[in-house]
């Protein structure tokens, strides 16, 4: 579905992605591990347009995907952002309209409007609340909702689980695994190496801008380095 080749990115003189190849398929939970600075963030911009790559390729279905973000929104691929960036003095109904802008405005904006109450049922009863003055992890989950009110075929997610109490970011996780049944492909970035490579299909460890490791999620959970490094667990230890 989606195919990054040998990217690279610089922000200025200082590079931050080198010749890294990532791929997702369809109906997949891919996750992107490793320590700050490795560049996960940038690669998930470069996706969605907003960082030009100074070298490689990326492609969607097949077509080449311009590094232009309203062309990328316009195939389906959407990003919650870290730190949410969600328009704090318009209320939780307005955000999650505004989450459907791109898409034909019918019946359909509203059974949305649904499924998101059902993945988190405390967005109903804040509709009217201002998007502000929610909780850190009511916030994350109107992130997510606005994003799914636009139907993704991709979703991307920077650090779903960033500041949230372990019960919440177990509650995010949850919603990320039935927003994948429901048919949206999800590749994620996070430092909660477990969780991440717990529910992935497939996983990438980065390191200082270039994939360092990558495999199955439960083949990258019993990698050893992947263990001490980001698990904690020496090796030896079950
Ligand atoms: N706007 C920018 N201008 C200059 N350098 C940047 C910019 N954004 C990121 N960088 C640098 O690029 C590198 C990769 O950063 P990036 O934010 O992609 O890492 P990350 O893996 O998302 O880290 P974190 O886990 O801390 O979010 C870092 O060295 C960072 O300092
Ligand atoms: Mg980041």
């Amino acid at each position: 579905m989606l195919t990054v080749d040998s990217l690279s990115v610089f922000y200025g003189r200082i590079r931050a992605l080198d010749g890294v190849s990532v791929s997702v398929n369809e109906g997949e939970i891919v996750s992107i591990i490793g320590p700050n600075g490795a560049g996960k963030s940038t690669l998930l911009w470069t996706i969605m347009g907003v960082n030009k790559p100074s070298g490689g390729s990326l492609w969607w279905k097949g077509e080449r995907l311009l590094p232009v973000p309203s062309w990328v929104a316009a195939r389906g691929i959407s990003m919650v952002p870290e730190r949410r960036r969600l328009f704090d003095n318009l209320t939780v109904r307005e955000n999650l309209l505004i989450g459907a802008y791109l898409r034909k405005w019918d019946a359909s904006v509203k059974k949305d409007m649904e499924t998101v109450f059902r993945l988190f049922p405390i967005l109903r009863e804040r509709l009217g609340q201002y998007a502000g003055t929610l909780s850190g992890g009511e916030q994350q989950m109107l992130a997510i909702g606005r994003a799914m009110m636009g139907r993704p075929a991709l979703l991307l997610f920077d650090e779903p689980s960033l500041g949230l109490a372990p019960a919440l970011a177990s509650e995010v996780f949850r919603a990320i695994q039935r927003i994948r049944e429901e048919g949206t492909t999800c590749l994620l970035a996070e430092q909660n190496a477990y969780k991440a490579l717990e529910m992935a299909d497939r996983a990438y460890v980065m390191n200082v801008g270039r994939v360092a490791i990558q495999g199955s999620g439960k083949e990258v959970l019993a990698n050893p380095e992947v263990r001490a490094a980001y698990l904690g667990i020496k090796a030896g230890a079950s």
